[in-house]
């Protein structure tokens, strides 16, 4: 007989929220969360994505629906359903004129952790946050990046089996982004289920492994990462060349060329094309290439194309170089 499948970390059926003033802010979302999976939730302004958020983690009253976190429904078990989850806000919200070790314990202590116990699991949350070192000093000193790490290691204090971050890394530039990705991949491989919402969407296609994009209320796309980028035909490329471009571009048949501007040349091909059929109609033509990249992140034209919203997204283009004797790595 086969066992029978292990619960969902998050199950959310048709989930509407209508605030006071008339805005329905979630018109019916249904999404299932594995246990053990990194799970992104993006979405344009207003989408409704902390509206979701703020429901799962009791924050905000649902209009109607069902919540369930690793089986236990919210609305008829609520305190144990939130003894698994973790919750890192948007704002940083600890009192800055507290120490870090002490916003730990005090942490703890609501959740009646013991005191003994909370100081073990405060030194090692600090530890593996990189911030022993400012466990006595007052949070205030510390820089944007600690204070993003120090939401996380409070959130991990009640060892949660589901974190969900409501964009947790808004405002902090790459470097520290990248950080916070190593924390977050570390504790997703230690077994935490983690759902991020992010505007980031390199961020999404670098860490998460399915995901679900939200507009206007509703789920338009979900499913694994790589099956929705899979289905992007088309990818733009930018070449810079050495020299002016002539004035007849070379052909590359089933690719779009055309001159963005003397010394950049804007190509739109099939995904299944070689860059490297492009590669050839340029040298045959004697441009030079000196540098290339992707026009775009490749989840960005996926978000525009479902939400039609291209000021949402917020992911500077990636560098790439030129492809060696092995094609393009791209
Ligand atoms: N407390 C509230 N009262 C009334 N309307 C609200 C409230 N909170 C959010 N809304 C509205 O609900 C809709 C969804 O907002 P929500 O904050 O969930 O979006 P979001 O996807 O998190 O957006 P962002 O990316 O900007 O954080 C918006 O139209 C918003 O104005
Ligand atoms: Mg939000």
């Amino acid at each position: 007989m086969s066992e029978a499948a292990p619960p969902a970390a998050l199950s959310v059926r048709d989930l509407r929220k209508t605030y006071d003033n008339g805005v329905e802010a979630l018109k019916g979302v249904s999404l299932d969360v594995a246990p053990g999976d990194f799970y992104a939730l993006l979405g344009p302004n207003g989408a409704g994505k902390s509206t979701l958020i703020g429901i799962v983690s009791s924050l905000v009253n649902k209009t109607s629906g069902e919540v369930r976190v690793f089986d236990v429904d919210l609305h008829a078990e609520r305190d144990r359903a939130m003894r698994l989850l973790g919750l890192v806000p948007q704002e940083i919200n600890f009192n800055m004129f507290e120490k870090p070790l002490d916003i730990l314990v005090n942490y703890a202590g609501f959740y009646g952790i013991p005191r003994a116990e909370a100081m073990v699991r405060a030194e090692e949350e600090l530890r593996s946050a990189q911030l022993w070192d400012k466990a006595e000093k007052m949070s205030r000193t510390l820089s944007g990046g600690m204070k993003r790490r120090l939401m996380i290691a409070r959130a991990m204090m009640t060892r949660p089996k589901l974190l969900i971050l409501d964009e947790p890394t808004a405002g902090v530039d790459i470097e520290i982004r990248r950080g916070m990705w190593q924390t977050l991949r570390r504790i997703n491989a230690s077994g935490t289920t983690i759902i991020l919402t992010t505007h980031y969407l390199e961020e999404a296609e670098n860490l998460c492994r399915n995901l679900a994009i939200i507009d206007h209320g509703r789920i338009v796309e979900a499913g694994p990462m790589r099956a929705l980028l899979s289905r992007l035909d088309v990818e733009g490329f930018l070449f810079d060349v050495e020299d002016d471009l002539p004035a007849m571009l070379p052909d590359v048949p089933g690719a779009q060329v055309r001159a963005a501007d003397a010394h950049t040349l804007d190509v739109d091909m099939p995904r299944a094309m070689d860059l490297n059929r492009v590669f050839a109609a340029l040298d045959a033509a004697g441009i030079r290439v000196r540098s290339m990249r992707n026009k775009s992140n490749r989840l960005e034209e996926l978000f525009v194309r479902m939400t039609g919203d291209p000021g949402a997204a917020a992911t500077p283009a990636r560098a790439a170089t030129p492809p060696g004797p092995n094609g393009p790595a791209a």
